[in-house]
């Protein structure tokens, strides 16, 4: 049943805010909407408990308003137009859980231009928008809070903004997308294959409304934006990263990774270097001895290297409702803390005071330098000599070089597989182009990098 939420709230106004709950508008009451709601009507009285204040959901919208009202129950109104809740004046923070950027843009504005503060999970709205929406923010005194954009149950933004606050960090790396994590698995450990993990991931609500944005890197990579903003106090850059997914991984190279003492994970890596910082987001051949190679299912993890801390590694579930709403709900808490605090004494939005930023730019992919690994389809096993000749002749530094144990059944069984020493992506390119016109070499060299994350 309809009901406008304009004429069902109490009005509210004059009472002090800190006496009275939190008054929550959400817009969004899917997978991770009713999990907020769920969590905050399951743990509601630890919550007030902690924030010092009750957290009230007071009303929702949603595009389906049966559905929504069968989630929150007779005492909260339902409507179907997201901007009434982002404006309305009862409502003292908006969490939008709607997803999208289009019209999400649109509804998070309005709220901050309203005095709202906002709390998202909506990863892909902040690293296309999030400039203009901190900017915003800051101009109307709001906080605009992101936890469950990134990892979902990890805190890795409150680690980054507060926790580490006294480092330089010199990088954060991670597994940061939860479904094509659980496809690698799946396809490692169960011989699944790319469509049938995938189906798996998108059944259990893992994968995004177009998984193309999981499969493609494209999800990581709003993520590793927003941890990059925090780690450096760079501005959201997400057009600035290099981009690649793993629909074009061969079960062929998970296996030869194998042979070399490797596996294969989707990596969100951000790396601080003198001349700028390396964004990129790529599947990478991770050390099987390494606490991050035993990341599976759609778990998430994150690495954050800090000149005083150390290395430190975080981990938790990637995707889910109410992994999500953990999160989100640790947000609200924050946001139910800050009454009687001025803009400028608040945790900033990216983690740095905006005097503080900077532009560090963003390395082109030439000149990203790690180890990489080479498989160079052969006409003879023999013919990895011709294979070492050449990679010496380019300067090239190999650290590693063996034949593929034989793959039953393949037509192409003489594979090189090379590992090498740290050399930037120029020089590898060049090495690949030289290959591929050599005569001893068979069909397409694929290349993937290595991350030893020490
Ligand atoms: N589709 C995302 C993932 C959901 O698989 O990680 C959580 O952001």
């Amino acid at each position: 049943m309809y009901r406008d939420p304009v004429q069902s709230l109490q009005p509210l106004h004059g009472v002090p805010a800190a006496m009275r709950p939190l008054r929550v508008g959400m817009i969004g009451i899917g997978t991770v909407g009713a999990g907020t709601f769920g969590v905050l009507a399951r743990n509601q009285a630890l919550i007030a408990g902690r924030a010092g204040r009750g957290i009230e959901v007071v009303m929702v919208a949603a595009r389906n308003l049966a559905r929504a009202a069968g989630i929150v129950g007779p005492g909260v109104p339902v409507t179907d137009d997201p901007m009434r809740v982002a404006t309305h004046p009862d409502v003292d923070v908006l969490v939008e859980v709607a997803g999208g950027t289009g019209p999400a843009r649109g509804w998070v504005l309005a709220a901050i231009a309203h005095g709202k503060h906002v709390v998202t999970a909506n990863k892909a709205l902040l690293a296309e928008h999030g400039t203009e929406i901190f900017s915003a923010a800051r101009a109307h005194g709001v906080a605009v809070a992101y936890e469950g954009a990134v990892a979902v149950s990890i805190p890795i933004v409150k680690a980054l903004r507060e926790g580490l606050t006294a480092n330089r960090i010199e990088w954060v790396a991670g597994i940061i997308n939860g479904t094509t994590n659980f496809i690698l698995s799946k396809m490692r450990d169960e011989g699944l294959d790319f469509a049938a993990a995938l189906a798996e991931a998108q059944a259990l609500g893992y994968a995004e409304a177009d998984p193309t944005f999981d499969i493609e890197g494209i999800d990581a990579a709003h993520k590793l934006t927003l941890l990059a903003a925090n780690a450096f106090g760079t501005p959201v850059r997400f057009a600035d990263v290099q981009v690649e997914g793993i629909t074009a991984l061969q079960g062929r190279d998970v296996a030869c990774a194998e042979q070399l003492g490797f596996r294969i994970k989707l990596l969100g890596v951000a790396h601080r270097r003198e001349e700028g910082v390396e964004l990129r987001v790529q599947p990478a051949l991770v050390p099987a001895a390494h606490l991050m190679a035993h990341v599976n299912g759609s778990m998430n993890a994150v690495m954050v290297k800090g000149d005083a801390s150390g290395v430190t590694m975080y981990y938790g579930a990637g995707a889910g409702s109410e992994q999500t709403a953990s999160a989100v709900i640790a947000d609200l808490v924050d946001v139910a803390r800050l009454d009687g605090t001025q803009a400028a004494q608040r945790v900033p939005h990216q983690g740095f005071h905006p005097h503080a930023m900077n532009t560090l730019p963003v390395l082109p992919r030439a000149a990203v330098r790690t180890s990489h690994y080479l498989r160079v389809p052969v006409h003879a096993a023999s013919h990895i000599e011709a294979v070492a000749a050449l990679l010496a002749e380019l300067k090239l530094p190999v650290q590693q070089m063996v034949l593929a144990a034989d793959q039953p059944g393949s037509a192409d069984a003489h594979q090189v597989l090379v590992l090498t020493a740290p050399a930037v992506q120029g020089t590898v390119d060049l090495a690949v182009h030289a290959l591929q016109a050599h005569p001893a070499v068979a069909g397409t060299v694929a290349t993937l990098r290595v991350e030893t994350l020490g």
